[in-house]
């Protein structure tokens, strides 16, 4: 049986930081980040941690779904900004809630990470290995970035989004996923270089470095045409679905996908006023806001859908 989202949540650094701020920091105005981006402020870490964030995101999605710790047996955390190389953030959320149960893992799929994250447990359902997962996005972005590069820092934000996913009769119906490796380039942040008593390197961790518009172009091509082939696969018509909540990376972005898909912009939800861009934590944190509003009922079809660094995306259709 696929895998059904029975419930939401989120958590987000306590301090906000809108653009007015960013302007008393760095040569940017307001009037550039809102018109290139449509982000208006974000919230950063400054006692918050990626695992704090997650722990916090999975506990209120088992509150909503009513799930207890131990009948968790998956944790999947899609982050490119664990606190820790190891053990994993999913490792250390097992701990904090006790869900002795669970095998749990992390993927880097960065932007997409909720997405594939979610198609590893409807596979686990599938094939009978899992009945009930969390499937998590959580990021410090705030950590990866040159506070001096204006291209880059002024766009991300930090926070969690976790969902429980559990094995039933109706839940996601498609699910499509692609890479395109040698894209790849176009957003880097390098790991420690090799340092060892062979080579001497100097270990400073590197930043987050993007071509914006490189990724930009990619986006607006390629999410319309998983978004279209995920549709497909499910029989549903893009006028059926409810709907399409989108990686928030930038406005501009998400009103070309919902023109080229001919569908009112209404249909697609938004928090990067908010929140900027949370790589892997920006699908589940606005599946939350969006839930929370009582926006959802059951029966109702949805799109998911990410795209990022990799290059990655993937797009899932489902019933709520
Ligand atoms: O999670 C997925 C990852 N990322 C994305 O999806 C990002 C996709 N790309 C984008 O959203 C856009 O390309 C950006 C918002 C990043 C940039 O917008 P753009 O319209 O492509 O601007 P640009 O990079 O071509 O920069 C235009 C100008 C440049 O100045 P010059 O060379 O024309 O004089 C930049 O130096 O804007 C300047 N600029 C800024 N000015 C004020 C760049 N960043 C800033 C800034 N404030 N923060």
């Amino acid at each position: 049986m696929p895998a059904r989202i029975i419930g939401t949540g989120s958590a987000l650094p306590e301090k906000v930081v809108s653009n007015q701020d960013l302007e008393k920091l760095m040569d940017t105005t307001d009037e550039w980040i809102k018109s290139r981006t449509g982000i208006e402020k974000r919230h950063i870490a400054v006692t918050e941690t990626t695992t704090s964030m997650a722990v916090e995101a999975a506990v209120r999605a088992m509150e909503d779904a009513g799930a207890a710790a131990e009948e968790i047996d998956l944790i999947i955390v899609g982050t490119v900004s664990g606190d820790m190389c190891f053990p994993s953030t999913a490792c250390q959320i097992q701990s904090a809630i006790k869900a002795s149960n669970a095998t749990a893992f992390d993927i880097n799929a960065a932007c997409a990470g909720f997405l594939f994250g979610l198609s590893i447990a409807d596979a686990y359902m599938k094939s009978g290995a899992a009945k009930t997962a969390l499937v998590v996005g959580a990021e410090t972005l705030s950590k990866m970035m040159n506070w001096e590069d204006r291209g880059t820092c002024v766009l991300f934000g930090d926070g969690a989004g976790a969902a429980v996913v559990r094995s039933e009769e109706a839940g996601i119906i498609s699910m499509v996923q692609g890479s395109d490796g040698a894209r790849g380039n176009a957003l880097v942040c390098h790991n420690r270089e090799v340092n060892n008593p062979y080579v001497k390197n100097s270990c400073a961790l590197d930043y987050t470095s993007m071509d914006g518009q490189a990724v930009y172009k990619f986006a607006v091509k390629t999410v319309p045409l998983a978004i279209m082939q995920a549709l497909d696969q499910a029989g549903v018509s893009a006028d059926q679905v409810k709907y399409f909540i989108l990686h928030q990376a930038n406005i501009r972005i998400i009103e070309a996908v919902a023109k080229k898909m001919s569908q009112p912009i209404e249909k697609f939800p938004t928090n990067l006023q908010e929140c900027g861009n949370i790589s892997a934590g920006s699908v589940p944190i606005l599946l939350d806001f969006v839930n929370k509003e009582g926006k959802l009922n059951k029966g109702d079809k949805i799109v998911l859908a990410g795209f990022g660094a990799g290059l990655t995306w993937g797009a899932a259709v489902l019933t709520w």
